[in-house]
């Protein structure tokens, strides 16, 4: 395993569309994509993200990988197990929506102030080639929402509506964290 350079805002490759994988790949252990994947898990975990889309490590493929377990960016955040996700799509997204924060490795100094569905149903192959459907709620569908924007060459900037709501983390911890009120 490896670990794998970041790809940063201004790159090109976080601009173009990610090609499917072929499936019949995932069944070689030694395939291009069997080491990607392995080299994408071995950076997440070095860089601390909860997820990890390939255009980010400036493989222009559709594979999103996503795990947080107690993460020191993301105290609150739900636990969510290793997944791999191959071709994943979204099939349904939530009319129900929901402001959150969200960061990202590739522009990992900033904080912005998103919309995204609350729930998203999403079709995937795991690393295995077996399809996984996922209903996801929440923290998970956030996450999944903005890995799968990655595939589409889209960062969280582009969703946001209002640009007065991007902060570098230090100021985001200042200004805009809700700190919960002490009892005493
Ligand atoms: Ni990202």
């Amino acid at each position: 395993m490896a670990k794998l350079e970041i790809a940063r805002l201004g790159n090109p490759v976080l601009r173009q569309t990610a090609q499917p994988v072929d499936l019949k790949e995932l069944s070689e252990p030694d395939s291009d994509v069997q080491v990607l994947i392995d080299d994408m898990i071995e950076t997440m975990r070095s860089d601390g993200g909860v997820g990890l889309a390939a255009p980010q490590v400036s493989r222009s493929v559709q594979v999103v990988i996503l795990e947080c377990e107690e993460n020191e960016r993301y105290p609150e955040a739900q636990v969510i197990p290793l997944t791999v996700l191959v071709n994943p799509e979204i099939t349904h997204y939530s009319e129900e929506t929901a402001m959150g924060w969200e960061s990202c490795l590739s522009l990992i100094d900033f904080r912005g102030l998103v919309r995204r569905s609350r729930e998203v149903t999403m079709e995937a192959f795991n690393r295995q080639g077996e399809k996984t459907v996922i209903q996801a709620k929440e923290f998970l569908a956030v996450v999944l929402q903005h890995e799968i924007d990655h595939l589409h060459g889209k960062v969280f900037l582009d969703r946001m509506e209002d640009l007065t709501k991007l902060a570098y983390i230090k100021e985001f911890e200042t200004y805009w964290l809700k700190q919960e009120p002490t009892v005493s």
